[in-house]
């Protein structure tokens, strides 16, 4: 294979990976594009984190703030600002009510495109939005406000992607959203937007890129068949994780341990079959390496999406004395597990059991459940004094708020709160709560301080910054 063909559409054959919560933050991403990579933020939890930073006087996120094109979103974000009508305000949740679901989703909305806009300062390389199918009350107003910031590519996982193009062209279109349910995840969902009148603002910018996160070859195969049929489209490209990527896994075939029929080396060949470009997404055999690089270009790779070692880098969102203790546990070898019972998603979620951390079980026993978040809670109809309600609740809620929302307590195991302990990790009311590390087994070699930078020239040799 020759390996210097040349990019479509000028999309980076390196993606900087997308990882929650605000560790592929916005300068870690703005630092990525500019040196080449797709750079990608997460939209998990932006709501938090935008109104936090405009709550503390975040002089670059009340300037992007401004930006916003429709002015009453930009009125109620800045009210959070000092001096503010909201200031002392708790960040307002995701509710059933579709009154009071407005604001939330202006606000994710605004928080979308403030985080994208920031990662985009300064040059002109490539920015995506990673989506978690998972978050599904966030999907469409974090697809909205990313769009809004001119966003070149939407990578949408945990979760099967299947109304993507549907999203996206009844946003440019501007028309209203309603999906009931959100495909695979029984919430249903909506988005108003045709009062915005933004359809003629986002025709300045060209369609993002449409990239599933997929994990194995018929998932491929059936959302492949459904856009061509339905939407007549095809994804840009196919980010094929594989189980030992960090983050949320895909559950193993037979529902209780990987086997190698789970290996993405064993299911590539049928995918690139289909004629999709492939982008290989963790673990690699050199943790993400010029070598892994060439190996899979050779097999046919479009590129690598590349996590762990850019959640350890200088520039992450990660707090800077966990980088140095997940360093310092690497250079011993501490173990990296695949907890099956955690996260409220039901997914294997990979975790590394550093002591006082919230998976250290000591931690774990003492902690108080608390669900004041809410970005994994899904949607149920109860019956209540006879009539039909709707909830939204979570598995990782105090057992009592979760059994009055008509849940059963048997689900709620050993699941901990990963909005709070994920935002504890990248210095959100830390605290408050213990943080919760996630990396994949390419990350366990990672014992040294580095640079997105150093990662960068790494893996695709020496690059000048645009
Ligand atoms: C700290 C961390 C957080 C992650 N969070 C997400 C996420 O929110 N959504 C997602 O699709 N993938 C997430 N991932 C997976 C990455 O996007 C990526 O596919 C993976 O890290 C690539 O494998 P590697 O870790 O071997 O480099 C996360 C990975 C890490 C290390």
């Amino acid at each position: 294979m020759n390996l210097d063909q040349p990019l479509l559409d000028g999309m980076p054959r390196l993606i900087q990976a997308g990882m929650g919560i605000h560790v592929s933050s916005a300068q870690l991403a703005n630092e990525t594009s500019r040196r080449g990579a797709l750079g990608v933020v997460s939209h998990v939890a932006l709501r938090h984190i935008v109104v936090e930073e405009v709550r503390r006087g975040d002089a670059t996120a009340i300037a992007l703030a401004k930006e916003f094109p429709i002015p009453c979103y930009a009125e109620e974000l800045l009210a959070f600002a000092p001096g503010g009508e909201w200031h002392k305000r708790p960040v307002p949740l995701d509710l059933p009510d579709p009154e009071k679901a407005r604001l939330p989703k202006r606000l994710s909305t605004i928080a979308a495109f403030v985080e994208v806009k920031r990662a985009k300062l300064g040059h002109s390389g490539k920015v995506g939005i990673n989506v978690m199918w998972k978050c599904s009350l966030t999907v469409l107003p974090s697809i909205y406000g990313a769009m809004l910031a001119g966003v070149d590519a939407l990578l949408c996982g945990a979760g099967i992607p299947m109304e993507l193009p549907d999203i996206v062209a009844k946003i440019r279109a501007g028309e209203d959203l309603c999906y009931s349910p959100l495909h695979g995840t029984g919430t249903p969902v909506a988005l108003e937007i045709a009062a915005d009148k933004s359809a003629g603002f986002l025709t300045q910018f060209a369609e993002p890129k449409l990239l599933p996160i997929l994990s194995s070859f018929p998932i491929a195969k059936r959302l492949l068949d459904v856009w061509t049929r339905e939407f007549g489209t095809r994804p840009f490209a196919f980010i094929l994780e594989n189980h030992t990527a960090g983050g949320h896994n895909a559950p193993p075939r037979n529902k209780t341990d990987y086997t190698d029929a789970d290996e993405l080396t064993g299911y590539f060949d049928k995918v690139h079959a289909l004629g999709v470009p492939i982008y290989v997404a963790g673990a690699f055999p050199e943790g993400g390496s010029h070598n892994d690089f060439v190996y899979w270009r050779e097999r046919g790779a479009y590129g690598l999406q590349v996590g762990s070692r850019f959640a350890l880098c200088d520039e992450s969102g990660m707090r800077r004395d966990i980088k140095d203790e997940v360093l310092a546990y690497n250079a011993l070898g501490g173990e990296l597990e695949t907890a099956f019972g955690i996260s409220p998603t039901g997914y294997p979620f990979k975790v590394l059991p550093l002591p006082g951390s919230a998976a250290d079980p000591s931690v774990h026993a003492q902690r108080r459940r608390i669900c004041n978040k809410g970005y994994l809670m899904q949607a149920e109809t109860i019956e209540k004094d006879g009539e039909a309600e709707l909830v939204y609740r979570c598995p990782a809620m105090p057992s009592r708020q979760y059994e009055k929302l008509g849940g059963d307590a048997t689900e709620i195991g050993p699941r901990i709160c990963l909005c709070n302990s994920l935002l504890s990790t990248a210095g959100f009311d830390s605290e408050k709560e213990a943080p919760l590390i996630t990396l994949g087994i390419s990350g366990k070699r990672i014992t040294e301080r580095h640079s997105a930078r150093d990662v960068i020239e790494d893996i695709l040799g020496q690059v000048e910054a645009v």
